[in-house]
C-alpha cells in the first residue's frame, strides 16, 4: 500500500449554481474523493457566473451544504468587477480570467479590460488565465509589467511550454498546469463515440484547449520540470449533451487523473516525487492553501483494472478513457481524521467539506 498526501486539484467545474444535471457540489466532491483529491478549487463559469459578493455567496452556500471534500471557489474576471473581486480575494480561491473562447459567458476580449484586474487583485494569489497560444504570451507580458504572479491554466502546446520555460528563466512570476487529457490523448486518439452519429464530428472529443498533436504531447512530457501542477479541468457535460448537434467542450477527469498518472509512473514516465510535487506540494504553494491535518490517501499500486464510466461518481455518465487499462487504485481516503472514502464507498456526509478560505 502506497501512502500519498491528500491531493489538491486547482481546476474543477462543479456546475452549481445552474447546471446541477451535469454535476453539483455533492457529486463532484464525491468524485474528487474517489479520485484521491481532498481539496478542489472550483471555477466560476457557472449559471450565473461567480463574480461578486452575491454570486459568491450562492456558490458557497451550496458548497457548505453539499461538499464532501474541502474546497475554495474562484471569482471570474468580468468587464467591470475588478474592484469588487479584489475586495473579495480573501474569500476566494483566486481570480480566473477567460481570455479565449470556451464554455460560458465570462470572456474578456479587449486587453484594456485585463488591466484593472492585474492592477487590483492582491499579489499573494496568482491570477489564473485561460489563455491559449498568443493570448498566453500576452498574459505573461501582463504578469511581467505588473510584477505579479499569473498561473496559466491547462497548457497543451509545445510553443506554450517552451515560452513558459523561458519566462521562468527570466524571473517572470508565471506558473502553469497541465491536464491528464493533454498528456495522454492527441487529436487523433480514438475516443468513445455516441450511438448513430455516422461520420459527423465526434462531440465527445470537444474540449478547450483542443487535443493537440503528438509533437505537442511529447514536448509536455519532455518539459515536465516546467510544469508546476497537474489539474484535471474536470468539466462534466452529460452524454446526451456531448452527443448532440451542439456539443459543449469538456471532459470529466477527477476519477481518472491519479490512476492514469500512477500508471505512467509505473512505466517510468515520471517519478512518484514528480506526482506528489504536482498534485500536492506545488498547488498548495502556488495558491497559498492550508494544511489538512490527519489527511492522506492509500493506494494499492499493484491492482490493475479498466476504467469504466459506470463505476464513477460524476453525474456526467462518460469518460474519454473508457476501457483504458490502468495500474493503481485508490483504496482509502482519510480527510481531517475521518475515513471519507474506502473500497468504492463515500463515507462522509454532505457538508463535511470545509471552505479553506473561510
Ligand atoms: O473544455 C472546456 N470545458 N474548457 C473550458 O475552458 C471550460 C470547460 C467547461 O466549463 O465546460
Ligand atoms: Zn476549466
Amino acid at each position: 500500500m502506497l501512502k500519498l498526501p491528500g491531493l489538491i486539484d486547482p481546476h474543477v467545474h462543479l456546475r452549481e449554481p445552474g447546471a446541477t444535471h451535469k454535476e453539483d457540489w455533492d457529486s463532484g466532491t464525491a468524485a474528487a474523493l474517489a479520485g484521491g483529491f481532498t481539496m478542489v478549487l472550483a471555477m466560476p463559469n457557472t449559471k450565473p457566473p461567480i463574480f461578486d459578493a452575491g454570486t459568491l455567496d450562492l456558490a458557497l452556500s451550496a458548497a457548505q451544504q453539499k461538499a464532501r471534500c474541502d474546497y475554495a471557489q474562484y471569482l471570474g474576471a468580468g468587464p467591470d468587477n475588478a474592484e469588487v473581486a479584489a475586495a473579495l480575494a480573501d474569500k476566494a480561491a483566486s481570480l480566473k480570467m477567460y481570455l479565449d473562447m470556451t464554455f460560458g459567458q465570462l470572456r474578456l476580449d479587449d486587453m484594456s479590460l485585463w488591466m484593472p484586474h492585474f492592477e487590483k487583485y492582491p499579489g499573494q494569489y496568482p491570477i489564473v488565465a485561460h489563455s491559449e497560444s498568443r493570448s498566453m504570451a500576452a498574459a505573461i507580458l501582463f504578469a511581467a509589467i505588473h510584477d505579479r504572479p499569473v498561473h496559466i491554466a491547462h497548457i497543451s502546446l509545445r510553443e506554450e511550454v517552451l515560452l513558459i520555460k523561458t519566462a521562468k528563466e527570466k524571473g517572470i512570476k508565471v506558473t502553469c498546469e497541465v491536464c491528464p487529457h493533454h498528456l495522454f490523448l492527441t487529436a487523433d486518439s480514438p475516443l468513445p463515440q455516441g450511438e448513430g452519429l455516422g461520420v459527423r464530428v465526434n462531440g465527445r472529443s470537444e474540449v478547450r484547449p483542443r487535443l493537440a498533436t503528438q509533437a505537442d504531447v511529447d514536448a509536455l512530457w519532455e518539459n515536465l520540470d516546467v510544469i508546476d501542477c497537474f489539474a484535471t479541468d474536470h468539466a462534466p457535460h452529460t452524454v446526451e449533451e456531448k452527443d448532440s448537434d451542439n456539443p459543449p467542450p469538456g471532459f470529466p477527469g477527477l476519477e481518472t487523473a491519479l490512476p492514469l498518472l500512477l500508471t505512467a509512473a509505473d512505466r517510468g514516465r515520471l517519478t512518484m516525487n514528480d506526482l506528489i510535487a504536482k498534485m500536492y506540494t506545488n498547488p498548495k504553494k502556488v495558491f497559498s492553501l492550508p494544511d489538512q491535518p490527519e489527511t492522506w490517501v492509500e493506494v494499492d499500486e499493484t491492482v490493475e483494472y479498466e476504467i469504466h464510466a459506470s463505476e464513477q461518481f460524476t453525474r456526467c455518465g462518460w469518460t474519454p478513457f473508457e476501457g483504458w487499462k490502468v495500474k493503481g487504485k485508490v483504496r482509502k481516503v482519510v480527510l481531517r481524521g475521518k475515513t471519507a472514502f474506502e473500497d468504492g464507498k463515500i463515507l462522509v456526509e454532505r457538508g463535511y467539506g470545509q471552505n479553506i478560505r473561510k
